[in-house]
């Protein structure tokens, strides 16, 4: 697609953020790995880290059909992304400064690890296109809980169970011609698998988004995953489309690309901002 170029420099990206009113970011889990969380496709990613596994491929620790067949593939694998419960990153602090400043038109995330809720952007400007940690849901009687409570399990690699359906589960497990499914009364994290649909809200605000927003910024992200990653390629021609990453991505048109790690993007983009010296002018008083 040929796009239109918006940004010759560092300078115009600059003067493209100062007059930006509706920004869409569209990030990935690029913004998350300075905390020790994995990303996904490196090569030291999360996928990498299961080739032991033995699986014909790594995505499938995420596929419903082989979650209700065996959820110990997930339980076992899950401890490694598990995600902080009050940490952020100075990525993410960058993108609730736009919130802050009422320049933030939405965040679209892929990532499961609910650190925009840490940093606390305003939840009606996130969509979670991946749903995330946050909370689990009974595969079987649909009762959900806050996610923390089933970390423990996470962490010693065991299958977390709802209580609720515990009674149901040992009693069929007694009667001797019972078909127990594996997955019978297992709580699932509300991730969105492959083979699920994404949540409501992606689909109730995205195709608003993409007429109303004036910039767009994807960070952190190969933009590997539909229906996600064509958020890039629907942004109408007029829209100016920023990158910033660690490694190129060839398959997409930006205008510029600001290729580095995000959170050294970040403190220069607000330091050349002057956003920088306004959040210490704040502390200060
Ligand atoms: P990927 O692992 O595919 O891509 C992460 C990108 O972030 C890569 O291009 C890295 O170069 C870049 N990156 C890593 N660390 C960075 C840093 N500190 N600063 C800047 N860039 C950095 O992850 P996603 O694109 O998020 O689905 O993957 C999309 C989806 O694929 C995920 O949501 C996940 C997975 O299957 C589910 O969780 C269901």
């Amino acid at each position: 697609r040929t796009r239109l170029e918006h940004f010759y420099s560092l300078e115009h990206v600059i003067d493209g953020l100062q007059s930006a009113k509706k920004i869409l970011v569209l990030s990935g889990a690029g913004i998350s790995t300075s905390l020790g969380i994995p990303d996904f496709r490196s090569s030291q990613g999360f996928y990498a880290k299961l080739e032991h596994l033995g699986l014909s491929d790594p995505q499938d620790v995420f596929d419903l059909g082989i979650f209700h067949t065996d959820p110990t593939v997930f339980y076992l694998i899950a401890h490694m992304i598990l995600p902080p419960e009050h940490s952020f990153t100075p990525m993410h602090a960058f993108i609730k400064t736009l919130d802050d400043k009422g320049i933030l038109l939405r965040n679209y995330t892929q990532n499961i690890d609910n650190l925009e809720s840490n940093v606390g952007i305003n939840s009606d400007r996130v969509v979670q296109c991946h749903g995330s940690f946050a909370t689990a849901t009974c595969v079987t009687c649909k009762n959900t809980i806050p996610g923390h409570e089933i970390f423990e399990c996470i962490r010693n690699k065991e299958v977390a169970y709802c209580t609720k359906c515990t009674k149901s589960r040992l009693a069929l497990m007694d009667k001797d011609d019972a078909y127990v499914p594996e997955s019978y009364g297992v709580m699932k994290p509300d991730i969105t698998f492959f083979g699920e649909l994404l949540p409501a809200k992606f689909h109730d605000t995205i195709n608003e988004d993409l007429h109303e927003c004036d910039l767009v910024i994807s960070v952190g992200t190969s933009l590997k995953v539909a229906p996600v990653a064509d958020i890039v390629d629907k942004v109408p021609p007029s829209v100016p489309q920023i990158l910033i990453n660690r490694d190129p991505i060839t398959h997409c048109n930006f205008d510029v690309s600001l290729l580095g790690y995000c959170d050294d993007v970040a403190e220069l983009l607000e330091r050349k901002l002057g956003w920088k010296d306004e959040k210490e002018k704040s502390e200060k008083f």
